[in-house]
């Protein structure tokens, strides 16, 4: 029933041939995979987990006092919005302070969850240059082409996510919306570049591909990566960011650790050069990332009506 499911690949050897053809076929017809051997110790991630565990059993009060704000994007919150439709789960986001406003809030009584976020962002920093290189080659460019819209100031950040237990979920067949009951997270694609994705044991995490829904079996040793509408628009359509979404369920809580890799905000970002020909010319104008960030950013905190999508740049067919 379930022949097809999201691939697997050992990254020990990311630049042979092999690797990366395992990578291109995912790319294409994915947008997802997970991956093996990529380098980050299971000790780090121990630690981090369990730090994530005793931060989100605190009191809502005291999480509360560390909240997101309109100003400063990094902190807890637990009022999210995807597609205009609230979540069943709680968010702490740390990303680099800049400027006075935007500075990471930490939990007073965690002492050691400074340490464990700061060193987990940094593996996944040079784990994403990794996947961004293999990428660049993959779409015909030198390793170091894509790289160049990061440099010091790219605007990845960490997310943690704490999916509690749910009275009522809701899991739709396809693409509608939720009659009632909830979802962990609603249906989107991520907007920038790559997430590497640590999720624990509980199932949930959903891939839309091929009509239906398909779930990403948890495993032990591996990263769950997906591409995001930036790679698509680099890829001029070749790769697809997919959908997804987080289930929730009556029995356990699920946490998981999405590190979102994007490029610094003044970047734009067009079909690469190796990607538009005659036969396929370039599906999409010029975006810039942070204006394409705001517009979005607003949709998290009220209904403003639709959200900016990727497809709202598309070059229409003449
Ligand atoms: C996200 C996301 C999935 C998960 O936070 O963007 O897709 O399994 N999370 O938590
Ligand atoms: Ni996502």
């Amino acid at each position: 029933m379930n022949s097809k499911s999201v691939p697997v690949i050992d990254i020990q050897q990311l630049n042979n041939p092999e690797t990366l053809y395992e990578l291109d076929q995912a790319c294409r017809h994915w947008g997802f995979f997970q991956i093996t051997n990529h380098g980050i110790s299971e000790i780090m991630l121990a630690r981090l987990s369990g730090l994530m565990h005793e931060f989100f059993a605190q009191p809502a009060a005291k999480k509360r006092m560390i909240s997101r704000s309109r100003e400063n994007p990094w902190g807890f919150f637990d009022r999210e919005l995807t597609k205009n439709t609230p979540d069943w789960k709680e968010v702490y986001d740390y990303g680099p302070a800049d400027g006075e406003l935007i500075q990471p809030q930490w939990p007073h009584d965690i002492p050691d969850f400074r340490h464990a976020v700061n060193d987990y962002f940094m593996a996944c920093e040079t784990l994403s240059y990794r996947l961004l290189a293999a990428l660049s080659t993959n779409l015909g460019m030198s390793p170091d082409f894509l790289a160049s819209g990061f440099g010091s100031e790219h605007s990845s950040f960490l997310r943690l996510n704490y999916y509690p237990v749910c009275p009522n979920p809701a899991s739709p067949e396809g693409l509608e919306n939720p009659d009632d009951g909830h979802l962990g997270v609603n249906q989107h694609t991520d907007a920038g570049a790559l997430t590497l994705l640590l999720q624990d044991d509980q199932p949930g995490l959903e891939i839309f591909n091929d009509g239906r829904w398909h779930l990403v079996e948890p495993r032990r040793d591996a990263l769950v990566i997906n591409i995001g509408d930036i790679v698509q628009v680099w890829s001029n359509d070749t790769y697809r960011a997919a959908l997804h979404r987080a289930v929730t369920n009556t029995e356990r809580a699920r946490y998981s650790i999405p590190f979102f890799f994007n490029p610094d905000y003044r970047t734009n970002y067009a079909p690469v050069p190796t990607m538009i020909s005659d036969d396929h010319p370039a599906q999409y104008k010029k975006i810039n990332w942070g204006e394409f960030r705001d517009q979005r950013h607003a949709g998290d905190y009220a209904n403003y009506g639709e959200e900016v999508q990727i497809s709202h740049y598309k070059i229409s067919a003449t």
